[in-house]
């Protein structure tokens, strides 16, 4: 049995294939049916239909010596077609700042690309999809941060990377969802203030209970909110003890409990491989579809995904269409541009995630 993934629209090539070879686009309609892995829904004829346009990314990226990062909810075409990197935002943002390439596309959700136009400030960062924003990042602003320490005087202040570069600019210390428990408990005092992410905050405060106190924003995930914990039970009851259940910490209190593990969704990804390879193929996901499509397409054995996943529309906003328009000629918006005092004082936020994450 399989996860039902919802229908992605698949694109048009809308490039001239004439410029490739009737050899090159069927090489390379099959190079992407064999990575993505989903005979059904995206079968040789969507393939071969998009072929043109990624052979084009492919070759464009090249000429102009860009860095195509991709968020792990992207859909496959751009997974598997033209990214160089797949992860989570914290692997992410460690690849933006140490690549060679001055010039890095990054296939995501906005606040992501800032991320990596602050730890890489010299370089020029292209988004595509200037729109594509995230509600925990919509959810705050530098003036919510900016009251908060004035109520909590001297109380550090840590932000889920998921947040604006202003945001950041106003907290001690990003978190990432590989790495928050870990760096939270290391931040001095008993207590600390965490932002944007309610659900994060309440499973931290779970984590710290008797060491430290932490005060939540009540900012929320659109997509994990929508997961419950009622739903996980039903699913046990039907599949039996032997269900792993994986769960992403931007999960309500009542999903993260029924969860055998939580973690990032490449930790998610890692993890559902790691009991394939040990004969457990029944896993649940509680998280965004992308992480079951990329599952789906690295696993070596046959897994039975249960449950469905919830599709963000901000991650999913993004087309090889608009990649290969902002590789040609990107707008004003999809190159990231932030001001140098923002980006000082969000750098020094960002090196101390590294510093505290390692
Ligand atoms: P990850 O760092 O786990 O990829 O999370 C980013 C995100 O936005 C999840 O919704
Ligand atoms: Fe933001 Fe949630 Fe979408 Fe991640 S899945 S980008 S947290 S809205």
């Amino acid at each position: 049995m399989s996860l039902p993934l919802p229908a992605i629209p698949l694109p048009n090539s809308r490039v001239d294939s004439s410029i490739f070879t009737a050899e090159e686009i069927q090489e390379e309609a099959m190079r992407l049916q064999r990575a993505i892995k989903q005979h059904q829904r995206w079968p040789l004829s969507a393939c071969l239909n998009i072929a043109p346009l990624t052979l084009e990314i492919n070759r464009l990226k090249e000429e102009k010596d860009v860095f195509l990062i991709a968020h792990t909810y992207q859909t496959p075409d751009i997974i598997y077609g033209v990214a160089d990197e797949v992860a989570d935002s914290y692997t992410l943002s460690k690849a933006a700042r140490d690549a060679p390439q001055q010039t890095i596309l990054f296939s995501s959700v906005r606040f992501m690309a800032e991320t990596a136009k602050i730890v890489s400030p010299h370089k020029t960062v292209i988004h595509p999809s200037p729109e594509a924003g995230c509600s925990l990042s919509d959810g705050i602003t530098a003036q919510d941060v900016i009251d908060l320490r004035e109520q909590y005087p001297g109380v550090p202040v840590a932000c889920y990377i998921n947040t604006t570069a202003a945001v950041k600019a106003e907290c001690d210390v990003s978190v990432t969802s590989s790495n928050y428990l870990r760096i939270c408990e290391r931040l001095p005092g008993d207590r600390l203030i965490f932002v944007p992410d309610r659900f994060m905050g309440a499973h931290l405060q779970k984590a710290l209970e008797g060491k430290k106190e932490v005060i939540v924003f009540d900012g929320e995930c659109e997509v994990h909110a929508v997961f419950t914990g009622e739903k996980v039970r039903n699913w046990r009851k039907q599949v039996g003890s032997e269900l792993a259940v994986l769960a992403h910490p931007e999960c309500g209190a009542d999903v993260l409990e029924e969860a055998d593990f939580v973690g990032s969704s490449e930790k998610l990804i890692e993890e559902a491989l790691r009991l394939g390879s040990e004969g457990r193929p029944d896993v649940m996901l509680i998280t965004e579809c992308g992480t079951a499509e990329r599952v789906l397409a690295e696993s070596e054995e046959e897994l039975n995904l249960f449950g469905a996943c919830v599709m963000c529309r901000h991650m999913k906003a993004t087309h090889l269409e608009d990649i290969l328009q902002a590789l040609k000629d990107p707008t004003e918006d999809q190159i990231i541009e932030i001001a140098p005092e923002i980006i000082d004082r969000a750098q020094r936020n960002l090196e101390e995630m590294f510093r505290l994450a390692e």
